[in-house]
């Protein structure tokens, strides 16, 4: 079993991602972006999709594991053109020393950045972002939460071949820090436990948001998905808000200006 193969083919919508980070940089500088960084890049799908849309964006992965660039590296990469390999590149570095500037956008997504326990680290990572980005650069990042996010569980969702499973094993309300994995079965009833292992502190928005601008960003606004009336889920569609709703779950962009 190859656990990478499994979480692209589950947690990962890299498409859409990008559609939104594309449009909404569009939408706020009036300028397409070019020049993306992907902190906590991972196997770099996202970098890959990013330098897949146009032949003049450059993207940058930066992950502190060498395996899984290694991974992204023979299996991603090695599926784009000469042209797009050209303009992609992976390095093993921490993303509080990234080593990459003048950026129009850098990506801290899926929740990557929650591993900051603390105010003071959060808000220096979020400095050296800021550091990195060109006057114009717009941050993009993801959370998570609701009412069911600090709760000790397990989900399951079936995908193509495989179920994914998610689960939040323990989570201390004194300091917010959760252990959670995520496992996968395949239907031939393989098992592959604790595939990723996750010590996150479950941040609010309001804090998040608060960090930003401490770090010194204009702004940093919240984008909420909205709701398709006819199932009652949410529709993919996701527009700046003020109000949120008061959900068992919810994953929402959080838009940061320099
Ligand atoms: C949740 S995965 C995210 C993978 C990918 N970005 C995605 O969206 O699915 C977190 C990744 O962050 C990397 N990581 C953790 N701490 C890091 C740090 N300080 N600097 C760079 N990468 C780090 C891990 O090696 C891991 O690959």
């Amino acid at each position: 079993m190859d656990k990478h193969y499994y979480y692209q083919n589950s947690v990962q919508c890299v498409e859409a991602e990008i559609d939104f980070v594309e449009s909404t940089y569009q939408d706020l500088k009036g300028v397409p972006a070019r020049k993306l960084r992907e902190d906590f890049c991972g196997t770099a799908q996202t970098a890959c999709e990013w330098v897949g849309r146009d032949e003049n964006n450059l993207a940058w992965g930066i992950d502190l594991d060498v395996l899984v660039l290694d991974w992204g590296h023979h299996n991603n990469l090695a599926e784009l053109t000469p042209h797009q390999k050209q303009r992609i590149k992976l390095l093993n570095e921490d993303v509080m020393k990234a080593s990459i500037h003048q950026l129009d956008i850098v990506l801290a997504m899926n929740f990557s950045y929650f591993i900051f326990m603390e105010r003071e680290l959060m808000i220096r990572y979020f400095k050296n972002v800021k550091k990195s980005l060109q006057t114009n650069g717009v941050f993009f990042l993801d959370a998570f939460g609701g009412y069911e996010a600090p709760k000790e569980l397990v989900e399951e969702r079936a995908c193509d071949g495989f179920t994914y499973i998610w689960e939040q094993a323990t989570f201390n309300p004194i300091n917010s820090q959760m252990q959670c994995y995520i496992h996968f079965v395949t239907d031939e009833g393989v098992r592959m436990d604790k595939a990723f292992d996750y010590y996150w502190r479950l941040w609010t928005l309001p804090e998040i948001t608060e960090m930003l601008l401490t770090a010194g960003f204009k702004t940093a606004e919240v984008y909420w998905e909205g709701t398709d009336e006819k199932t009652g889920e949410g529709d993919g569609v996701y527009s700046q808000s003020k109000i949120g709703t008061a959900d068992a779950g919810w994953v929402c962009y959080i838009v940061a200006e320099k």
